[in-house]
């Protein structure tokens, strides 16, 4: 069995060389091939000819446009070989959809057009497929009936593409001049290429071989999930994706650590002896050990790693960008747990391989990153194991995949550092305090009024004899914060510092009241994320941004509008008003004092 992709840019022939290889291995079924002939004359892309994209590119709405919108794939065989094949799309916007199907694969096609030669996409692929461990890539330099069959264009492709497959570390490099539409070189020999005396692109294919075996790195199997059809019967069920075991085997269950053995290999066809990667099996365990879905099952001689701070490379997939400090869901395997990114160390230029600075990553960008996790997982560097080495984020709001990504290693220092136990707790600060400890979140745009409202809501909590503190993003801004700036990401940064000071003070037993514009949902979010329940309560300051123009305390509307301010909030950034706060104060109906008096209400 091969599994493989293809890829290139639009137009390079990706879809009408499968469609060949099927056409021509005899593949196809009469009724298939009528229904390509009525398409092809209906479409009429190829004047009369069979038009073999047509075949591949299944969906209606890929048809209507002329690109492959998403990966499909195809199973063949011929009398030689098994192939699984993925048609990814060479769109700009679907390198998703590439980076899904590079993910199994054990070889890539990567097409060029023999006209154009390496285009930017063909160099954003090949690194892919390098990030994504395909060691196999066969070159088919495509369309050479139209680049005169001439082998010295050939050659300079090939001889170009040797260097970048070099660079990005793939070993094994196979180029083929070809006519996907002619059929040159794809199952028998070109006559109009005499020159050219290696394989065709199916002797290639058939021929080629894999090493799959990988590095030994003992026996792992992610839980998928736990069956438990009755109170007899515990069982672990997953694929293992490396080693074997039989019973008797010792193994350890991470995160936690705990061992046993393994008691019996269930199967659907009944106990095995042994089982080994690949197989599909439900585990039974000689102790009762806690383990759940996302856990994994590991060799207790050599288990897996456990770390909740990465180094890794990360594909950004989204249109909104990538901000350091964001909570984003990580997703490896079956198991989903928060994380951010804690630094871009460089982005990587996928032209020069060139390492850049960067402060945030747009769609399609590629970078080395320091991850944080808010749990333990158990992990295996990608190199070791596709399956225990990737994952994808996802985006807490809209729950779309926004990155693809691989763990290179886990960073020493956060095994290094230890919660210290100290025996003051909150409970008893805030009892010598005699208040329920909160924090108040003010959000709204600036010159809303928040800092207004927050104050007087201070000073009637302190005619209270509550204990109190005031964060005003004005003031920590001349201090903690005075490196921030108002680009995207200063803000992302400058709401995680304050929401962990808050915590902090909220920790300490007082009321905080925090008043920053925060500007963005998802900080708020974080930030509502580090309390127990009910101690955060966020205050929508509601004023419509005409007003707070109108008012322009500091002038800096006018300033704005001049073009003398960038990035200002409501004018040339956004403000994302809040969903469900818990109070929204409409500061046009009532007066300031009335409008603190909410709040405190909301205190009880
Ligand atoms: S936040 O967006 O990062 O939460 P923060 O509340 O700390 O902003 O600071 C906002 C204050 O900085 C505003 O009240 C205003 O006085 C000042 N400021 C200066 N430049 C800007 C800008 N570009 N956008 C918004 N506020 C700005």
């Amino acid at each position: 069995m091969l599994r493989f992709i293809t890829c290139g840019s639009v137009d390079d022939g990706k879809s009408t060389l499968i469609g060949r290889l099927l056409h021509d291995t005899k593949l196809l079924l009469d009724d298939q091939i009528a229904t390509l002939e009525a398409d092809s004359k209906r479409h009429g892309t190829q004047h009369g000819e069979i038009d073999f994209a047509l075949l591949v590119d299944g969906l209606a709405a890929e048809r209507e446009q002329g690109i492959t919108i998403d990966v499909a794939y195809r199973f063949f065989d011929t009398d030689k070989r098994k192939f699984i094949v993925a048609d990814c799309p060479g769109h700009e916007q679907y390198t998703r959809n590439m980076a899904t199907g590079a993910s199994t694969a054990d070889l890539a096609v990567v097409l060029v057009d023999a006209r154009k030669g390496l285009l930017t996409q063909t160099r954003r692929h090949s690194y892919i497929v390098s990030l994504l461990g395909i060691r196999h890539v066969l070159l088919a330099v495509n369309k050479m009936d139209l680049a005169g069959y001439a082998q010295p264009r050939f050659e300079e492709i090939a001889e170009g593409y040797r260097a970048l497959a070099a660079q990005l570390g793939i070993d094994n490099v196979t180029c083929i001049p070809v006519s996907a539409l002619q059929g040159d070189n794809i199952l028998a020999h070109s006559t109009a290429m005499p020159w050219y005396a290696g394989a065709t692109v199916l002797e290639h294919l058939e021929g080629v071989e894999i090493d799959r075996a990988g590095k030994d790195i003992g026996f792992r199997m992610p839980v998928q999930w736990v069956s438990r059809p009755d109170q007899n019967f515990r069982g672990f069920a997953g694929t293992i994706s490396s080693g074997s075991i039989t019973p008797g085997s010792q193994v350890m269950a991470l995160p936690s650590g705990r061992r046993s053995a393994i008691a019996r290999i269930v199967t659907a066809d009944g106990d095995l002896a042994e089982a080994s990667a690949g197989q599909a099996v439900t585990l039974t365990l000689a102790d009762e050990i806690d383990a759940s879905r996302g856990d994994t099952l590991a060799a207790a001689s050599t288990p897996c790693e456990v770390s909740d701070q990465f180094a890794a490379h990360l594909l950004w997939l989204d249109d909104q960008r990538l901000l350091p400090g964001r909570p984003y869901w990580l997703k490896m395997g079956s198991r989903t747990v928060g994380a951010t990114i804690t630094e871009i160390k460089h982005k990587i230029d996928v032209n020069t391989q060139e390492e850049l600075a960067a402060k945030h990553l747009e769609l399609n960008e590629v970078a080395f990153c320091n991850l944080y996790l808010d749990q333990l997982v158990p992990f295996e560097s990608y190199d070791h194991s596709r399956e225990l080495g990737a994952f994808i984020l996802i985006d807490r709001q809209s729950n779309a995949t926004v990155a693809a990504g691989t763990l290179s290693f886990a960073l020493r220092r956060a095994g290094n550092i230890h919660w210290q136990h100290v025996d003051v707790d909150k409970g008893a600060r805030a009892l010598i305090k005699a208040q329920k400890p909160r924090c108040l979140w003010f959000t709204g745009l600036s010159g809303s009024g928040k800092s207004t409202i927050a104050n007087l809501v201070e000073k009637q909590l302190l005619s209270r004899a509550r204990h109190t503190y005031l964060l005003d993003g004005d003031n920590v801004r001349h201090g903690l914060n005075k490196d921030l700036g108002f680009t995207d990401e200063d803000r992302v940064e400058n709401i995680r510092r304050v929401a962990e000071v808050a915590k902090l003070m909220v920790d300490a037993g007082l009321i905080v009241l925090v008043s920053f514009i925060s500007p963005f949902r998802a900080e708020r979010q974080m930030a509502r994320s580090l309390f127990d329940e009910g101690e955060f309560l966020e205050v929508f300051v509601d004023t419509p941004l005409e007003v707070a123009e109108r008012r322009d305390v500091k002038g800096l509307y006018a300033k704005a509008r001049a073009g003398q301010l960038r990035n200002f909030t409501g004018i040339d950034s956004p403000y994302e008003p809040p969903l469900s706060a818990e109070v929204v104060l409409q500061t046009a109906d009532e007066s300031a004092e009335q409008l603190a008096g909410h709040v405190i209400d909301l205190l009880g």
